[in-house]
């Protein structure tokens, strides 16, 4: 059987599209309070297209990753190493799927929705979570401040995760001197 030392294609893609979704919505969101007043709500809309986007994204690659095989960790990794690369890589997947989840309940239970209807990229027509819409004032008032804090607390984790899993990466490229990068890198063998 031949051994693949690199991801397949389309997980390098989806790898990458994630990896620069994600940061590129942080950076935006986390910039809003600085831009003009009649750019925030745009801005927040453009926050909520991309963060979907993640979302079905981060689905198809859930979807890849459990019918693909990806390739082995170096040989000669410790185990402790082994089992945190793969403990960080399920909480970096929980993230792809949470974060977007958690804005989109926060989102679905915003008091005002009926009069700021929620359009992908601005063009289509997109739907919030029924069952959460349709919870009575108090309650959706209490789910849309408790989503808030869980959106904003795995961001924080995020960071976090993000720093481990580069640190982790150059640290086996440039340290340990196993070339790594190119197994999630496109170009030729
Ligand atoms: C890649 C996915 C996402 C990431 C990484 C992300 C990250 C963030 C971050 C870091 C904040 C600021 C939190 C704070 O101020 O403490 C935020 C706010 C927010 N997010 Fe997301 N988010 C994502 C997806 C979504 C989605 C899918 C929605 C809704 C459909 C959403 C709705 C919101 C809203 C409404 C806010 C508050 C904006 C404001 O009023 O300033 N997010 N998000």
């Amino acid at each position: 059987m031949v051994v693949a030392d690199r991801y397949t294609r389309t997980a390098i893609t989806l790898h990458w599209l994630i990896a620069v979704l994600m940061i590129g919505n942080v950076t935006l969101i986390l910039f809003v309070d600085t831009f003009p007043d009649a750019m925030v709500r745009p801005a927040i809309n453009l926050h909520k297209s991309i963060g979907l986007t993640v979302l079905g994204l981060g689905l198809l690659r859930v979807l890849w990753r459990l019918s693909h095989r990806p390739p082995p960790l170096p040989p000669g990794m410790p185990v402790w190493e082994r089992l945190g690369a793969h403990a960080a890589h399920l909480v970096l997947y929980g993230l792809i799927l949470g974060l977007p989840i958690s804005g989109w309940v926060h989102d679905s239970a915003f008091k005002s929705a009926g009069d700021f209807p929620l359009y992908l990229y601005g063009v289509i027509p997109w739907f919030r979570i029924g069952p959460i819409m349709a919870l009575d004032p108090a309650t959706k008032e209490q789910v849309h401040t408790l989503w808030f804090q869980i959106h904003s607390s795995l961001a924080y984790v995020l960071y976090a995760m993000v720093a481990l899993h580069i640190l982790g990466a150059l640290k086996h490229q440039f340290i340990d001197k196993q070339p790594e990068l190119q197994r999630m890198l496109p170009g030729r063998k």
